[in-house]
């Protein structure tokens, strides 16, 4: 594949595109075309903004000189992603005296797209959202689909809307300044396509993975265009996760228990990152269906191999209660009447949605670590 623009079109009842390629940041034309109104607000963190944000504002003013463009910074990391400062992003959307015409331009990862994102649905009960994701996790996953949220102290993204972007703009250039953690966190949630669904990509990925992990642009476009459509057809069919797109969780009640436990990560701590907690949990969600004789444990060691190849934890960290993360799991947005409901897989390639999973089969799980 070369490294040129590609668009992945995402249809149902509020159809958008994601453009991916190298340097699409400095498109004004593309990135003015999302944008109705007079109205914007730049929300970024303060890592990405020094390196990307004045390049977006000038492009942006130079293909549309008569917007209003204000900015809204929060410090880099998982613990930004408070009601606090959605309290912050609100109030700037109103100091800019914003319209229901404004939009909300996310230029970071998916901490700011969730933050910005969730900013955009309250605003006058919903503005324009423009995801710019600029780490690989957000540009395989979280800027696509429409959940947005922030975390709170009880767990992660417990408060949220669905509110689909207006387009989503994939700088695959930017990619260059992601620090090589941040990049391997990105490649869980494409071992994840490869997990729940596609078998041929995961061996694909088996087969590229060190050429991913180099930072190779074509292998990078490929697998950021694959993952991109699985992601697209699936919030195509389900935009609401009322059926399969729970299957897009594989790893994730376990993960963000993980998350949550340690009181999420940032900048200077050691604490999990999104991608690397998702990592464990498919582990851990592989190693559960095995012990509940769903799946062969040759695949959860295969699973493993590939995670621990791409540099990606593969166990629960130390000092964490087995029962405690139990307890985080209880509160995961897809368990029903107080059940447990998980993704489990039946090998690589076959997830399936479990309800009612049985509670000491998971102590268990989480006991081995
Ligand atoms: P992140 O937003 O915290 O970014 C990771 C780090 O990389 C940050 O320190 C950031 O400042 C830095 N960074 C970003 N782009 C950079 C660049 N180009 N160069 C240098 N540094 C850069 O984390 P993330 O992994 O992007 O996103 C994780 C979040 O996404 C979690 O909150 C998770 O819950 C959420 N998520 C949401 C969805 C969804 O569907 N909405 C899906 C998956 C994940
Ligand atoms: N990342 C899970 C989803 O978008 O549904």
């Amino acid at each position: 594949m070369s490294a040129s623009p590609r668009v992945v079109a995402v249809g149902g009842v509020q159809p958008y595109d994601i453009h991916i390629g190298p340097g699409l940041l400095g498109d004004g034309e593309l990135l003015a075309r999302a944008i109705s109104g007079r109205h914007v607000l730049l929300l970024s963190d303060d890592t990405v903004a020094p390196l990307y944000l004045a390049g977006v504002r000038a492009a942006l003013l130079q293909a549309k000189p008569g917007l209003q463009v204000a900015e809204f910074l929060i410090p880099a990391g998982e613990a930004s992603k408070t009601l606090h400062n959605f309290a912050g992003a609100i109030n700037a959307l109103a100091a800019l005296g914003a319209t229901r015409d404004a939009c909300v331009l996310a230029l970071g990862g998916g901490v700011v797209g969730d933050l910005a994102g969730f900013a955009a649905a309250c605003w006058m009960r919903g503005v324009d959202c423009v995801q710019l994701p600029t780490t690989l996790l957000a540009m395989v996953d979280s800027s696509v689909g429409g959940k947005t949220a922030v975390d709170i102290a009880q767990g992660k993204n417990l408060v949220g809307a669905f509110h689909p972007p207006r387009a989503v703009i994939a700088d695959t250039a930017v990619l260059r300044t992601l620090p090589l953690r941040e990049l391997r966190a990105g490649l869980a949630e494409i071992v994840k396509y490869g997990a729940l669904g596609d078998r041929q990509f995961f061996q694909w990925l088996q087969a590229e993975r060190d050429a991913l992990l180099a930072g190779d642009d074509a292998a990078l476009a490929r697998a950021i265009a694959r993952s991109c459509e699985h992601k697209a057809a699936i919030v195509e069919r389900d935009p609401l996760e009322k059926g399969e797109r729970a299957l897009l969780n594989l790893g994730h009640t376990f993960g963000h228990a993980i998350e949550t436990a340690q009181g999420y990560g940032a900048p200077g701590n050691d604490n999990l990152n999104h991608g690397e907690a998702v990592a464990v949990g498919m582990v851990l969600a592989a190693r559960l269906s095995a012990a509940l004789g769903m799946a062969a444990a040759a695949d959860t060691d295969t699973l493993r191999e590939l995670l621990q190849a791409c540099g990606l934890p593969v166990a629960i960290p130390p000092g964490l209660d087995a029962g405690a993360l139990l307890a985080h799991m209880r509160l995961d947005k897809k368990n029903i009447a107080g059940r447990l409901r998980l993704v489990l897989w039946r090998g690589i390639g076959r997830a399936e949605v479990v309800p009612d999973v049985d509670e000491a089969a998971v102590l268990e799980v989480l006991r081995q670590g």
